[in-house]
């Protein structure tokens, strides 16, 4: 049993898996619901100072993905100061209390929370992509609270510069990335937009987004030293080593959750602990960052000669030679054989990748 402990600002979490802010953490029965379910810390929904006013139809799930319009908790803050962050704080995991906008919004509205707080999480999806006012949210809850300060960052083209600057301005964790886009839908059988904002436009989350998050992480921290939460299509044990490696020391998750159920926390800690003892590593700690480690030290991969196929795993599917570009792989399922021409390979790895059973590998 590896270990799946983390400690980040002095929070600690018995396993790397926490919730996202979003429709399972809406209120406090949901974050107990997460809390049961094996998150191992909470993460509530952003509120502001006013209730969002949601446009509907606000979900819709996609191919490879998930469409939402939610912007922020529908509650008023006096019912999450009343009664939700109580019964969230029941469950005896850190709280990380999400809050959005501006930073006079924020210098309201975190003295408030505070009492609930282990530490703020606070969104900048609606403040837009230039510097100065992320900035001066993040000072506005510094100047207000003593807990730890997470910035939540959308996929903004330039993260490397928004880490550094909010490292340097005393950000104490960054979490990344919220939903993409605008993006679109449409409902093939009424001709409509899938969501119901005014433009019909809604932001993409779930697995489409996950190798954005990934560079997004992988980004920020080869540049920042303060510990990152990677949120986007984590849904597996698997991906959230992925992320790890990328260069979080915690995940989130929203859209697994929103089509699973609060049991997937659990469900990803197991599978992540199935992960590393399977790879023989004995801790969270030691695959964090292991991506942007091995990519100073040695370098991206790099791939000259063919894979070489294992026949033992092989079930002779077809797949590779039916995507093989180079028309370099033939297999005969009735022999058994799989032959890869090294003249026409051009390693491009793509094989490799599609292999279900693990039966090609290649030296990179
Ligand atoms: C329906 C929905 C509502 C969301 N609401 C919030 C929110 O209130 N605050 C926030 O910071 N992120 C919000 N998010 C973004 C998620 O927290 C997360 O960053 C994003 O969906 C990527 O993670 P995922 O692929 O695991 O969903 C929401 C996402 C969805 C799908």
């Amino acid at each position: 049993m590896a270990n799946l402990r983390v400690t980040l600002c002095g929070l600690e979490f018995s396993n790397p898996i926490l919730p996202a802010a979003g429709p399972p953490t809406k209120d406090g029965a949901m974050l107990q619901a997460a809390a049961r379910g094996g998150a191992a810390g909470l993460v509530s929904k952003t509120i502001s100072v006013k209730p969002a006013e949601v446009p509907r139809p606000c979900m819709a799930e996609i191919r490879g993905g998930f469409l939402n319009t939610e912007l922020w908790s529908e509650l008023p803050k006096e019912q999450w100061i009343a009664a939700e962050y109580r019964l969230a704080r029941q469950t005896g995991l850190p709280l990380i209390v999400g809050l959005g906008y501006t930073a006079e919004q924020i210098a309201q509205l975190a003295p408030m929370v505070r009492p609930f707080a282990d530490a703020l999480e606070l969104s900048t999806h609606y403040v837009g992509t230039n510097l100065v006012p992320i900035l001066e949210t993040l000072r506005a809850a510094k100047e207000a609270v003593d807990v730890p300060v997470f910035m939540k960052l959308s996929p903004h083209p330039n993260i490397q510069e928004i880490a550094l600057a909010l490292e340097g301005a005393g950000a104490d964790g960054l979490v990344m990335i919220n939903s993409f886009g605008p993006c679109l839908g449409i409902d093939l059988e009424t001709g409509l937009p899938l969501m119901g904002s005014k433009d019909g436009f809604g932001w993409l989350s779930g697995a489409a987004i996950k190798p954005l998050a990934l560079r997004c992480v992988y980004d920020a921290a080869r540049v920042v030293r303060i510990p990152i939460f990677g949120v986007g299509g984590i849904a597996s044990g698997r991906d959230a080593a992925e992320m790890l490696m990328a260069g979080a020391s915690a995940v989130q998750v929203c859209t697994e959750a929103i089509l699973r159920g609060p049991t997937v926390y659990g469900k990803i800690a197991r599978e992540l602990n199935t992960f590393l003892d399977e790879h023989g590593y004995s801790s969270v700690d030691e695959i964090s960052g292991l991506t942007v480690r091995k990519m100073r030290q040695r370098g991206a991969p790099r791939a000259t000669a063919a894979p070489r196929a294992e026949l033992s795993r092989c079930v002779f599917c077809g797949t590779c030679e039916k995507s093989c570009p180079y028309g370099a792989i033939r297999q005969d399922k009735a022999v058994k054989t799989l032959e890869i021409d090294k003249e026409k390979c051009f390693a491009c790895g793509l094989c490799v990748t599609r292999c279900k059973m693990h039966a090609l590998s290649m030296e990179v």
